[in-house]
């Protein structure tokens, strides 16, 4: 049987029934789950128990994983499962206000993996292993819907523009303290196109969010200017679908043209989300 897509919004967004991705799924099935990424940027498979180990088998299938910073914080250097939890050791709530909540609090602006890094992420999948009742939500906001609604002039004034993306900017919007300087060593600001295209479907989009500090050969504070009111058109309301998560959701997106960020949640309810991350390539 083949898988089931529903669209799940107006411009992209669709969830994908019929598969189980704890076993090893046929070509077919990740073929026709890869045509529905590159369409829908977003795919939610509800009711999927995953092991850490048949996510990354499951991630694998499209390309290489990151290592990401948050695992780094969290002791984990070197593992492919980064662990989001506000749940701690022996199995107390931790509250926001702890440093291990806050600097995850990044997660709550809008924006995209790893665009400060060189090579931005590809892909992220989300495993919801334990979710609020109410609260604790991911957005996303489709950067291509939001790029193609622009009008022309609008686009050929963008399209050459570079934008630096840098990770101690972002994170210095919630706190200057968070980065130690040998992250800052180790996360060099990044040039990225603001406009950049799919190499399936040759469709354009912006490619922005936190991370966008400036824009090279821009007056500072003229490219700021600029940043913020495209990242306000592009989460604006008309281009967003909210996941209200269920136990054992997994959620992919496609972090080359969507935005997204999490829900904040009432202290006392646990969050247990463990996330894959598959290398994009240098050009998109
Ligand atoms: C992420 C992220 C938001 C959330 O995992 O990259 O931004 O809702 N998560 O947990
Ligand atoms: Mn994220």
């Amino acid at each position: 049987m083949p898988i089931r897509i529903k669209r799940l919004t107006e411009n992209f967004a669709a969830e994908i029934k019929d598969v189980n991705l704890c076993e090893k799924i046929s070509m077919r099935d990740f073929s026709d789950i890869k045509t529905a990424f590159e369409e829908y940027s977003i795919l939610v498979f509800p009711n999927q128990p995953l092991t850490d180990e048949q996510q990354v088998v499951f991630s694998q299938r499209f390309g290489d994983l990151e290592n990401t910073i948050n695992s780094k914080q969290q002791g984990g250097a070197g593992k492919p499962v980064t662990v989001l939890t506000n749940v701690g050791k022996n199995g107390e709530v931790i509250a926001p206000e702890d440093r291990r909540m806050v600097f995850n609090t990044g997660n709550q602006m809008w924006h995209t993996d790893s665009s400060f890094k060189l090579i931005p992420a590809m892909m992220s999948l989300l495993s919801g292993r334990e979710v609020p009742p109410e609260g604790g939500e991911t957005e996303f906001a489709s950067m291509r819907a939001a790029y193609e609604d622009l009008d022309n002039y609008q686009k050929s004034e963008l399209e050459q523009l570079i934008c630096v993306h840098d990770f101690a900017y972002s994170r210095s919007l919630i706190d200057t303290s968070l980065l130690d300087r040998e992250d800052k060593y180790e996360l060099p600001p990044v040039r990225q196109a603001m406009i950049r295209k799919n190499p399936t479907n040759r469709r354009k989009n912006l490619f922005l969010g936190a991370h966008a500090s400036y824009i090279e050969g821009w007056p500072l504070e003229k490219g700021r200017t600029l940043i913020k009111r495209l990242n306000k058109h592009i989460t604006d309301g008309k281009y967003i679908y909210k996941h209200s998560w269920k136990r054992n959701d997994l959620v992919i997106w496609d972090n080359r043209c969507a935005l997204h960020r999490g829900r904040p949640w009432q202290r006392t309810y646990r969050r247990v989300m463990h996330r894959t991350t598959v290398v994009g390539s240098m050009t998109v």
